[in-house]
């Protein structure tokens, strides 16, 4: 079957803002093993931005439907495949292309939405939630972390950092350059204002005494370096994200040899799991979106054809939360 289809789409790399439209795309044509999903919701995170910027041009094809999350409705499977999905809402993921009405997707991708879930807290469940979920197995679970800090603290996933942090008896610091949404500020035990000169004395001054055991860096450049040289002896940095659009600078680890230093990427994950502990990793995702432990805020919700306002809404103020594209 063939379906009428709108994107959001980039033909060339650069500024997304300039580069980025909204065109009527060719029906998609299914292939064995693949489903098409009628997408209800998917958000603008910074992570589908990096591609279009032209920041891996050796892994990302042109033209490029930007979207690695959201949630749809399996509309159509292959003939040749298990219709055991069909109408079932889904998260499509392992590959881009959200900001469509019909994602194709393989159904080894497509991973099933519990009915209790609603469409926005489904929309939002991948990318943040699980790359918070496996830092903090990874990181978090040995029993000598007392202090940990995270910066760009009012980003979703820092806040939900903040709050599986403390659920485990961790004392959480938030940086952040605006500090000024009460419900960023509620999953921390201390917001420091980076905007304010004397942050890292500030820093320093709070943790007195104890130690600052472990920090989660997704800002880079001076600021993650900064970040990563208050950690106490032998503390454990985490590196994800680039907001600064600054590298960290590779001396850190000739400066600070007693730290440890690991940099976390989701894709490699998701890519390397088997599909049970996918399920399983998404079982616990929707778990504590029920316990209110992962709440992503919206801040709006707009068509495709409104991406240009979109993009300025979650570049200009990403701490007031997530725009969600309804295709
Ligand atoms: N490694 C991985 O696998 C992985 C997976 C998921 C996310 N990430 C990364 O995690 C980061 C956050 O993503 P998100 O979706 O949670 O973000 P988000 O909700 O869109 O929020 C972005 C936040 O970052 C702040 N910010 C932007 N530029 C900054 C800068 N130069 N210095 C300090 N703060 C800055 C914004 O604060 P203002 O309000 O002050 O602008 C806002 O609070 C991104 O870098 C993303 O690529 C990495």
């Amino acid at each position: 079957m063939q379906h009428s289809n709108q994107g959001v789409i980039a033909h060339r790399f650069g500024p997304p803002p300039e580069v980025l439209q909204v065109e009527s795309l060719a029906p998609a044509e299914l292939e064995r093993g693949a489903a098409a999903v009628r997408m209800i919701a998917s958000p603008i995170n910074p992570s589908d931005l990096i591609p279009v910027s032209g920041a891996y041009p050796s892994r990302t094809t042109l033209p490029f439907i930007p979207g690695f999350e959201g949630v749809g409705t399996v509309e159509t499977v292959h003939s040749d495949n298990d219709p055991a999905l069909l109408g079932q809402r889904v998260l499509p993921i392992g590959a881009a292309g959200g900001w469509q009405s019909v994602k194709p997707c393989s159904l080894v991708w497509c991973i099933p939405v519990p009915d209790d879930i609603s469409d926005t807290d489904a929309a939002t469940a991948y990318i943040n939630p699980l790359t918070a979920i496996r830092m903090i197995d990874l990181h978090a679970s040995s029993p000598g972390i007392h202090t940990a800090v995270v910066n760009a603290a009012g980003s979703a996933i820092a806040r939900t950092l903040g709050h599986l942090l403390t659920q485990r008896g961790i004392r959480t610091i938030g940086l952040m350059r605006h500090p000024r949404n009460e419900e960023a500020g509620s999953c921390w035990a201390h917001v420091i204002d980076t905007s304010i000169g004397s942050w890292r004395e500030e820093l320093h001054a709070f943790t007195g005494t104890g130690s600052l055991d472990l920090a989660f860096d997704c800002v880079g450049g001076g600021e993650g370096i900064d970040l990563a040289q208050s950690l106490s002896r032998g503390g454990t940095f985490v590196h994800y994200g680039l907001l600064s659009g600054q590298p960290l600078s590779p001396k850190l680890r000739q400066d600070r040899p007693d730290l440890n230093i690991h940099y976390f990427r989701l894709r490699e994950w998701v890519h390397s799991a088997k599909r049970a502990q996918l399920v399983s990793a998404f079982t616990q995702v929707f778990n504590l979106v029920r316990e209110g432990v992962i709440r992503t805020r919206i801040q709006e919700e707009l068509p495709l054809g409104d991406i240009a306002e979109g993009l300025a809404l979650s570049l200009s103020q990403g701490s007031q939360g997530k725009v969600l594209l309804r295709p």
